[in-house]
């Protein structure tokens, strides 16, 4: 009997970085994100009375990408079916497969949908194999945030806002956007954004953070509510560069921009500059440059995915 599940993965506007704790996954500060529908995660379970633990391969099946775990991204994936299976005093053993709708080089990351797929199938076998209830929507993020914090935003769509009183739904003019990703590499990051989560906080400039993030947040609520886009799409921009500021000037200083980052940030401002209009734009921990366009922009965003790939400055996805 298999349990299956998929989840999408989400992207924030305003970032989650830096934790108030590290193993609960509790954040500084609130973030909020649009979830990325076409971009899910696939999670099959198996129970086998046959095993003595949880074992994890990759998914493979029409239409889906096998997703290369390592050894430690395999014990962390499992990790989280044991945080479950103790919500639900469940003592037996799974065999857990897991893939992406996108390829692995699409340089997105996937552990937001995949930890959010788990834990959806979970509790789809869990609450089945036990008779046990199911959990609740809130319950369920709250448990996948736990193993991977940007998760719980996946747990509801279009947007998600996530503050100190949990994750909830955040209802917006802009149900609907098209997102594209500008990729420049698809390589395993150097510092993983567990690693900046902690470094963030001995950059000078995190001390106002706090302050900065909060003003934003409400800013960019605001100004989406309105529909004034341009106001968002500053906001945006404003928001990734200080996460990324806080990377470059923390203690052990890393970074993540690379020259065709720079490149295409400063084709978009210009283009922007010149048209009024354009893409919200932001960045995660990586070299990457995520967009969103409106649905009535379709003739804008082929002039800027035409000129960035005609510059061979990323490939476009
Ligand atoms: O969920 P984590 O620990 O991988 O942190 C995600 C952090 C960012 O992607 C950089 C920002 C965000 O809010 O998603």
């Amino acid at each position: 009997m298999f349990y299956e599940a998929t989840a999408p993965a989400n992207i924030a506007l305003i970032k989650y970085m830096g934790k108030k704790d590290e193993h609960l996954n509790k954040a500084d500060n609130a973030s909020i994100s649009y979830t990325l529908a076409h971009l899910k995660s696939r999670v099959r379970l198996e129970a086998d009375p046959l095993l003595r633990q949880d074992v994890w391969s990759a998914l493979v099946a029409n239409a889906l990408y096998p997703l290369p775990l390592s050894e430690l991204g395999q014990a962390r994936f499992l990790k989280h079916l044991i945080r479950m299976k103790e919500r639900f005093a469940y003592t037996g053993f799974f065999r857990v497969q897991s893939a992406n709708s996108f390829p692995h080089a699409a340089g997105l990351a996937s552990s937001a949908s995949s930890f959010a797929a788990l834990t959806l199938a979970a509790n789809e076998a869990l609450s089945q194999l036990t008779g046990l209830p199911p959990l609740s929507n809130s319950e369920l993020a709250d448990l996948s945030r736990q193993a991977s914090g940007s998760s719980c935003r996946s747990f509801y769509a279009p947007w998600a806002l996530w503050d100190e009183t949990g994750v909830h739904g955040y209802a917006l003019p802009y149900t609907q956007l098209t997102h594209q990703v500008f990729l420049i590499s698809s390589e395993e990051k150097a510092v993983s954004s567990s690693e900046a989560h902690r470094r963030v906080l001995t950059s000078p400039y995190y001390e106002g953070r706090g302050f900065r993030v909060a003003e934003r947040l409400e800013h960019l609520l605001r100004a989406l509510k309105q529909q004034q886009w341009a106001t968002a799409y500053q906001l945006c921009f404003d928001e990734f560069q200080d996460m990324h500021q806080l990377f470059e000037t923390a203690k052990d200083p890393f970074s993540y921009r690379v020259d065709a980052t720079f490149k295409i940030l400063d084709y978009l401002q210009a283009f922007w500059k010149q048209e009024g209009d354009g893409p919200l734009v932001t960045m995660d921990a990586g070299p990457n440059i995520h967009v969103l366009y409106r649905l009535d922009q379709n003739a804008l965003q082929k002039r800027i995915q035409d000129k960035i790939e005609q510059e061979g400055w990323a490939y476009v996805a």
